[in-house]
């Protein structure tokens, strides 16, 4: 396939020439952010799936770096996360360090042929050096169900039981499984939540974290859960659920069944889970993907993009506490933005095209209906699924950012992320126009 140089982004990270799904350990080590990821070293398909690595200072401008987890044959690498060891519980550190050790969670699935073949379980590995080599831990998997389908490990210290906290899916129950530690080797299970919510799609990449109520000295814990289908636009979609965590039970708020509420409500966000080690910061990032087409996706000679990096917290809205999600995004950055102020009862639509007026891509901001809608299904290369479709999110009734309904447009390459009421309603998109969409007019 000839190179695709008007879809590479600018401000997205991509790779050079390979495969590219989830984010994993995601974490900041002494100023800067590293980004591993669900990788095909050997080629733009998915496939002997491994970390890959990449680097930044700012979230904008990465660099990738050798691939970090590889795929020994018999064992995929696939999705985890790492934690800054600060006290070296796990004791794989030496006291000569100058730096913490970095430890590694990821999910082994062990191919057919090989010992515990068609199983899934949880693995450690270690970097002494802040993320460049890492060793895997000789009595690797450390935690065991002995199921098909138990995988994406998400570890966290839990500061109030001073213990490690994972969060991993049964994916097939359709389960979130929450597991603690002392040391990161041995696990013990603490509790187990769901079904709930959207459950026609298996569930992949669990988050558990604290963050601040906005306007209030409070905080409340947010549950994630990426669904492979069934999402707000067809598909694959990142479900969440707003609670309280004592260190062994997540609780979510409210009586009764909680309503499904979805992170973004673009076709393609998924997989999002939130950096390690930022301290008064939680910084999300997700894949601009969507399993439903994934492996059609016309780039090359790489396939897969990550979304910006979003800082997300907690707003009291009129329909209760909403997340916020505002993207990281320095004046270097070099993509389109456009921005527009709607008014309470009004209309407006930015339409993107090609120099020549082709492709259009329309965003529709309809505050008198109160719906924020993106319909990609002119704009260039169609791929099969729900991608066609429209995708439409609801705005908040009454959201605490004013009368007007403020949007955000950022688009850079292949990708499209969509902000409205300061965060509170998102929509990311890929996009494939046969050339950069350099035209936007509103209306
Ligand atoms: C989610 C996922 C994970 C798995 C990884 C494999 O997109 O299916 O559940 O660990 O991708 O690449």
């Amino acid at each position: 396939m000839p190179e695709t140089h008007h879809l590479r982004p600018r401000a997205h990270f991509t790779t050079a020439s390979t495969w590219l799904n989830d984010p994993n350990g995601l974490v900041l080590v002494d100023g800067t952010y590293h980004l591993f990821f669900q990788t095909n070293p050997d080629g733009a398909v998915w496939g002997t799936m491994s970390w890959g690595h990449a680097t930044s200072q700012d979230l904008i401008t990465w660099v990738e770096q050798p691939v970090a987890l590889r795929h020994n044959g018999s064992e995929a690498i696939y999705s985890g996360s790492v934690v800054v060891d600060h006290d070296n519980t796990s004791g794989f550190g030496e006291p000569s360090d100058d730096a913490p050790t970095l430890v590694a969670v990821y999910t082994s699935h062990y191919e057919p042929h090989a010992p515990r073949g068609g199983t899934e379980a949880q693995s450690l590995a270690w970097s002494r050096d802040g993320g460049t080599t890492w060793t895997t831990y000789p009595d690797n998997p450390v935690l065991d169900r002995g199921s098909s389908d138990f995988r994406d490990p998400k570890v966290f210290w839990h500061r109030p039981t001073a213990s490690w906290v994972m969060v991993a899916v049964e994916a097939l129950e359709r389960q979130v499984v929450v597991y603690r530690s002392w040391d990161l080797r041995t696990w013990e299970h603490a509790s187990t939540f769901g079904p709930a919510g959207s459950t026609e799609g298996v569930w992949e990449c669990p988050d558990l974290f604290e963050v601040p109520v906005a306007g209030t000295d409070g905080t409340a814990w947010v549950l994630v859960a990426s669904v492979g289908a069934g999402g707000p636009a067809g598909g694959s979609g990142t479900q969440w659920w707003v609670g309280s965590f004592d260190g062994v039970t997540f609780a979510p708020a409210g009586a009764g069944p909680p309503p499904v509420r979805w992170l973004d409500h673009g076709p393609d966000h998924y997989a999002a889970v939130s950096f390690d080690n930022t301290p008064g910061r939680r910084l999300m990032v997700g894949w601009a993907g969507n399993w439903a087409y994934a492996t059609d996706v016309p780039t090359s000679p790489w396939v897969g993009v990550m979304s910006l990096a979003r800082e997300v917290d907690l707003v009291r809205t009129s329909e209760g506490p909403a997340l916020r999600q505002r993207p990281v995004l320095p004046a270097h950055a070099d993509v389109a933005r456009h921005t527009r102020a709607v008014p309470a009862e009004g209309v407006a639509t930015l339409t993107l095209t090609t120099d020549e007026g082709r492709d259009p891509l329309v965003v529709t901001v309809d505050a008198a209906a109160g719906v924020l809608v993106l319909d990609r299904s002119r704009c260039g290369d169609q791929l099969g699924g729900p991608f066609s479709g429209v995708a439409t999110a609801p705005l908040v009734a009454q959201a605490p950012a004013g009368p007007t309904v403020d949007v955000l447009v950022v688009v850079d390459g292949c990708v499209v992320e969509v902000y409205a009421q300061g965060g509170l309603v998102t929509l990311t998109a890929q996009v494939f126009p046969s050339a950069m969409l350099t035209t936007a007019t509103w209306t």
